[in-house]
């Protein structure tokens, strides 16, 4: 029998008050025959502050075997002066890494409703949906040398290593060319072929893998400075975007604030299909992180924790017409004019996390 089993990781910030929030819809959910098994821990800075690390090994052995974890957001200005290697954001990235998370999918949809709460101008927003295809688990995050030393002299040498082997391009780019498949058929890849020895081993092996496999798909190359200025002109020209580790978080968060506020992009990190029981490990997270200048106070907008679990639905659990349903409920709700402070235009009275949260369970109710 399908299991249903989720971790959450509330982590800190605000990432406990948008959880809470979600575990509202678990509950909905429950209550209509979908049952989750849920376990609870710690990651981050609340790590840190009881055991010392950034996960314990309990809540490790927890992720490996739930088949879905939901992140909230680590790290905050308490734990700055804490030992490197416990960091808060080392919690995540070695949960990226020992769950073999390397495919993260970023999608960036502007809601007609928030054309008018982006930044840019309306006619270069509205209707955009984008996938941005990140390479999570190799590149200049994790290559070694990765050192920060002191010379004879008592000046310092810093390192970090851009590295990617072409088995680690070849499975990025396969998953980038599916998902185009799925949507509007076009894969643009960026990288600093430029540049970087990286770039140019990138776009070598994006190239062959879209000759051999995936020729009907339409495939550009962009470098990754002038993907970020195109992101900005004319985003609705992308469709699925993919790139490494470090130029797909920069993206990202780019892509972000094209859908009105940072507050509205969820992500999926899935790993390697097993071959015997078909099922993906896979890590679910807002692309916001803990925004300690909020916390506690109400504001933090949950649709990105929202969405993240939405995305759990459809990858995890393959409950499709529940995470369409959810996506109906955002969408209504946001053309009902609720909206937390970040996209809150002026003159409207922003709701607060949990009247969001109230909000998209009273449309699942009128929706169902
Ligand atoms: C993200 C975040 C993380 C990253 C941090 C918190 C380590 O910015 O998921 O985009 O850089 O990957
Ligand atoms: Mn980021």
């Amino acid at each position: 029998m399908a299991t249903h089993k989720l971790l959450l990781l509330p982590g800190d910030g605000i990432g406990p008050e948008v959880m809470k929030e979600v575990e509202k819809l678990i509950g909905w959910f429950a209550k209509r025959g979908i049952g989750f098994e849920t376990e609870t821990d710690l990651v981050g800075g609340a790590a840190y502050d009881a055991h010392k690390v950034a996960i314990s090994e309990d809540a490790m052995k927890l992720a490996q075997a739930a088949d879905a974890v939901l992140f909230g957001a680590v790290g905050g200005p308490k734990w700055d002066g804490v030992p490197y290697a416990a960091r808060p954001e080392a919690g995540l990235l070695r949960l990226r890494k020992d769950l073999g998370l390397f495919a993260n999918l970023r999608p960036a949809i502007c809601y007609p409703a928030l054309a008018d709460a982006s930044t840019l101008k309306r006619e270069v927003v509205e209707g955009l949906d984008i996938l941005i295809v990140r390479e999570l688990t190799g590149g200049v995050y994790f290559g070694e040398p990765k050192e920060l030393v002191t010379l004879e002299d008592g000046s310092q040498r810093a390192v970090d290593t851009q590295l990617y082997t072409t088995g680690e391009i070849e499975r990025i780019t396969r998953v980038a060319f599916d998902l185009a498949k799925k949507r509007r058929n076009k894969v643009s890849s960026a990288e600093k072929s430029n540049v970087m020895k990286t770039g140019v081993l990138w776009r070598q092996v994006v190239s062959r893998i879209h000759k051999a496999e995936f020729a009907d798909v339409q495939l550009e190359h962009v470098l990754a400075d002038n993907a970020a200025m195109q992101l900005v002109k004319n985003p609705k020209q992308f469709d699925v975007l993919v790139t490494d580790n470090l130029f797909g978080d920069i993206l990202s968060d780019i892509a972000a604030m094209l859908t009105g506020s940072l507050g509205m992009l969820p992500s999926a990190a899935l790993g390697a299909e097993d071959p015997v029981t078909a099922k993906r490990k896979a890590m679910y997270e807002p692309v916001h992180g803990s925004a300690p200048d909020i916390t506690g106070k109400g504001l933090a907008n949950p649709l990105a924790m929202i969405g993240s679990f939405g995305m759990a639905l459809r990858y995890s659990f393959g409950l499709i017409e529940e995470a369409d349903l959810l996506d109906k409920a955002v969408t209504n709700v946001l053309a009902s004019g609720t909206r937390t402070k970040d996209i809150a235009t002026a003159g409207m009275n922003a709701a607060s996390t949990t009247d969001m949260g109230d909000a998209i369970v009273k449309e699942l109710n009128a929706l169902s």
